[in-house]
């Protein structure tokens, strides 16, 4: 049986932390979906076509990895792609909260996957697309945070 985890977010943009719990998941599952959402509440920066390139570009000839996108509830396509499981990363106690939320909301939505949370690489911790955007709009360097 072949073991698929979908791996969610907005993606905008990929970062050196996403690749890091893509990595380390591909150590526990067959296959890692990474899916950008298409519904997300938050408006981004870049297209989707652009999110997308981005992380295909990124993760190229690695196998076991795919890339889509979903829309409407994380659970159904959890559903149509037959995952066990959903990867979240957790880089501080201050994302516990909301990921707590998240996870305990989707098993009430379908118990039949378990969310699992990864650590990125220490040197991730401090990472996030928010940040690089906002680096990056105001001249700073990215190199090292973004592939
Ligand atoms: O990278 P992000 O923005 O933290 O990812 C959040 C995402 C896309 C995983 C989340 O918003 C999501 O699952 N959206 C799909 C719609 C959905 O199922 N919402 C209910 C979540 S409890």
């Amino acid at each position: 049986m072949i073991r698929t985890a979908i791996y969610p977010g907005s993606f905008d943009p990929v970062t050196n932390g996403h690749l890091d719990i893509i990595h380390r998941g591909k150590h526990l599952f067959d296959r890692i979906i990474v899916a950008v959402s298409k519904d997300s509440h938050k408006s981004p920066y870049f297209s989707l076509e652009e999110r997308l390139s981005f992380l295909r570009t990124a993760l190229k000839g690695t196998p076991g990895i795919g890339v889509d996108t979903f829309s409407g509830l994380l659970t159904n396509y959890v559903k149509i792609q037959k995952a066990c499981a959903v990867i979240r990363g957790l880089r501080a106690v201050s994302d516990f909260e909301y990921e707590f939320q998240m996870a305990l909301m989707n098993r009430r939505q379908n118990t039949r996957f378990e969310t699992v949370f990864l650590m990125p690489d220490e040197r991730y911790t401090y990472l996030s697309s928010s940040l690089v955007r906002e680096i990056s709009r105001l001249g700073g360097h990215v190199r090292g945070l973004v592939p």
